[in-house]
């Protein structure tokens, strides 16, 4: 198959076919997200809350990014890969910001990055990357890297003058030169005006039906975790698809329960066939 490019994402656009992201962050979450078919594959900074364990995507750093990237490139032959830029990593300046893009281009392997907010320092970050010969991806409505001054997880947008403003800031990002606007957690009337007012594709999160596309997160839509004592909650918008976390513990504890019965390695997986006699010659 054809890898995804710039040029495909904008054919399939003009065609308002819709566009599928899913996030992976090694190589095994990549082969299975590039094998689906997925069109665009994020190596999201959500990567500090379902792989790391942090309640927030803020501890991530720039290198635990590019750990992820590089083991996510070598699995993805067809999906088109951006990487979202972490927190720390392209606020303090425009040149801040290139230094770290180019970084996930070099070092990653990546086709894109994206970045959170669509305020003036921020469309100027992305402007510049796009500058550098960096593709940018927008993401605006609700900004997990800003929960500090948000105060929580939140939809956003539900007010008037919060929906004029996702609008707003998607279409500084547009003008930035953004090729793609993610849009988390607005209400759908929002979601759909901003789709109609923009002519780049918009991702939707939490944002109903009217977006260009969907992203989902890989841990939340395969069901991955269901310990009740561990798991954090999975969104309300986020549909599982499979429940992936059950099958892996039912065959942890057949592993385990056939270890504990001396029943596993059986004749089957244990593949030499050493004589009786020869193990006394070992003797
Ligand atoms: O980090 C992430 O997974 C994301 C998606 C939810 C869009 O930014
Ligand atoms: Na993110």
């Amino acid at each position: 198959p054809r890898r995804v490019t710039l040029k495909t994402i904008r054919q399939m656009y003009a065609r308002s076919e819709a566009l599928s992201m899913v996030t992976a962050y090694d190589y095994p979450s990549a082969v299975h997200v590039d094998s689906a078919g997925i069109d665009i594959l994020l190596v999201g900074d959500s990567v500090a809350m379902v792989v790391h364990g942090h309640d927030t995507t803020l501890p991530v750093t720039m290198d635990d990014m590019l750990v992820h990237c590089k083991a996510v490139s070598r699995g993805a032959r067809r999906a088109f890969l951006v990487a979202d830029l972490p927190f720390g990593s392209y606020e303090t300046s425009p040149q801040q910001a290139v230094q770290s893009a180019v970084r996930m281009m070099k070092e990653g392997l990546m086709d894109a990055v994206k970045l959170e907010g669509g305020g003036v320092a921020r469309v100027a970050a992305a402007s510049a990357i796009v500058g550098a010969g960096v593709a940018v991806m927008g993401h605006v409505g609700l900004m997990p890297q800003a929960i500090s001054v948000l105060g929580g997880f939140r939809p956003h947008g539900q007010t008037a003058s919060e929906a004029v403003r996702v609008l707003r800031e998607a279409k500084a990002l547009q003008d930035a030169g953004c090729f793609a606007m993610v849009l988390e957690c607005v209400p759908p009337v929002v979601a759909a005006a901003v789709t109609r007012e923009l002519s780049i594709p918009t991702i939707g999160i939490g944002a109903g039906p009217h977006c260009s596309g969907q992203v989902l997160v890989y841990h939340d839509l395969l069901g991955m975790m269901q310990h009740p004592h561990y798991v954090k909650v999975t969104p309300k918008f986020c549909k599982q698809y499979a429940s992936v976390g059950t099958v892996i513990q039912e065959a942890l504890q057949s592993y385990r329960d056939e270890v504990a019965g001396r029943q596993f390695p059986g004749p089957k997986h244990t593949p030499y066939k050493i004589a009786d006699k020869e193990v006394h010659q070992m003797e």
